[in-house]
Order: structure tokens, then sequence, then C-alpha cells
């Protein structure tokens, strides 16, 4: 009963805490001399949500999102310094996104702002000819906009992905001859948006003559980690 009980809680929690990791607070605004006073341009009041608040501000460099009234988007490089308020001052649905509070008559809901992913770029050195086993393939990856990106890697090597940003994440050898395809996703650190996604291929071939596989007698087929040695 009390897990039930427990898994509920747990539920509720997660149906109504605020847009993941980057949510800052509830915080009195003045109306006459507001603190976030500016705004992100043109945008729509009618489809404005955390998300268009945040990435319309982190496209201008601000820091900070602040939403209001349900609907109106304002932007700023600073908390207000008195410090976040009580949530229950926060009590305006989002009108474009009804799951969320977007600030209230004289609060504004506070996020960190956010920059869209674009323009990902995934190379390495043996694209344009294949590369043989054993031999360092160095990767570059780039991204046009993003905001505290952070990268995860699948070398096609059957480990699978790497969790944000390893060390040596840009770096590769393959021992053994095929084709692979190493993909890179890209998120910001709070995994905020859906992943960008690229890929690039890598031949690895051994040299006619200059490997030597040893297997062992009991192995009828070459396969690496299956009682064979592959010796460059
Ligand atoms: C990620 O979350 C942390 C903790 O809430 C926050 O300080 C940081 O600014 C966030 N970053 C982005 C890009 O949203
Ligand atoms: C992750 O690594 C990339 C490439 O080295 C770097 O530009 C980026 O700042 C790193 N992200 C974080 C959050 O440290």
């Amino acid at each position: 009963m009390s897990q039930i009980l427990g898994s509920f809680l747990v539920f509720v929690v997660l149906l109504t805490s605020p847009v993941s990791g980057a949510y800052e607070g509830c915080f009195a605004e003045s109306v006459r001399r507001r603190h976030f006073a500016i705004s992100p341009g043109d945008y729509s009041p009618e489809i404005t949500s955390t998300m268009t608040c945040r990435t319309a501000c982190g496209a201008f460099d601000y820091k900070y999102a602040a939403l209001a009234q349900g609907k109106f988007c304002f932007c700023g490089n600073t908390l207000p310094a008195a410090g976040p308020g009580s949530e229950s001052l926060c009590d305006v649905d989002c009108v474009a996104e009804p799951t969320q509070k977007c600030g209230g008559l004289k609060s504004v809901s506070v996020h960190t702002a956010s920059k869209m992913l674009a323009g990902l770029q995934l190379t390495s050195d043996a694209v344009s000819s294949p590369i043989a086993v054993s031999t360092l393939v160095t990767i570059d990856v780039s991204i046009a906009t993003g905001m505290d990106v952070t990268y995860q890697f699948d070398y096609d090597d059957g480990a699978g992905r790497t969790s944000n940003n390893v060390t040596d994440m840009l770096s590769r050898t393959y021992s053994v001859p095929g084709e692979y395809t190493i993909q890179v996703f890209a998120n910001d650190v709070n995994q905020t948006f859906q992943d960008s996604v690229a890929a690039t291929a890598v031949k690895v071939e051994a040299p006619p003559g200059l490997v030597e596989v040893e297997c062992d007698p009991v192995f009828a087929t070459f396969e690496e980690g299956n009682g064979c040695t592959l010796t460059v």
C-alpha cells in the first residue's frame, strides 16, 4: 500500500514539476518597473510556452526567460535580488501549454534561456579513404548554435551510446576490419531538446599481407575476442 502511495506521489511530482533542470523560480515582479523588461522582439503570446520563451531569449543571448500572465515573454540577464517567492503566486497556466505555469498577475516564472541546436556536423580523418586497423581515427564535431552543448557518441563498436562529453570522445581505433557508422547526439546539458543527430562512416581495412590473424584452432571463423589475435 505504501509502495503504491509512494509511486503515486512520484507521479504527481513529475506531472507538476517545472520544465527540467532550468527552472529558477517564481519571482515577484513590479508591473511599473519591471525587472524583466526586455521583450524578445516579435512573438505571438497565444503560442508562447516556456520553451518558445526560453529559446526566444536565448537567441538574443539573454540568460533568463520570464513568463508573465500566462503568455507574455520577457528576457533578462540577472535574477531579482530578493530571490524567488512562493510558487503559489505563479498560478496562471501557460495559454499554449496548460500543464505549465507561466507566472501570475504580479509574478513571473523564470527559466534559464536556451539556444536551439542547429548546424551539427560530424566528420573524421577517415572519411576520404579507408583507414588501416588499429590506426587512430580523429573525429571532428561542431555545432553552429547551441548553449552548453554536450555530445554523446555511438562508435558502432557494440558498446552503445556514451554518456555526456566523455574524455577521448574525439578519437577511436578499430581493431577489426569493417565499415562503421559513427553517430553523435547533441543536446544541452539538461537534455532540453530532442537530440540533434549526425553521422559519419569509417571504413577500416586490413592491408593484405600486413595483418596476421592467429586463431585458436577450435574457432573456425575469425572474430576478435573469439580466441583470435591480430598483429599488424
Ligand atoms: C541546466 O540546469 C542547471 C540547474 O538547474 C542550470 O543552472 C543551467 O543553467 C541549465 N542550463 C541550461 C542550458 O538550461
Ligand atoms: C562538451 O564538449 C564540447 C567539445 O569539446 C565542448 O565544446 C563543450 O563546451 C562541452 N560541454 C560542456 C557542457 O562542457
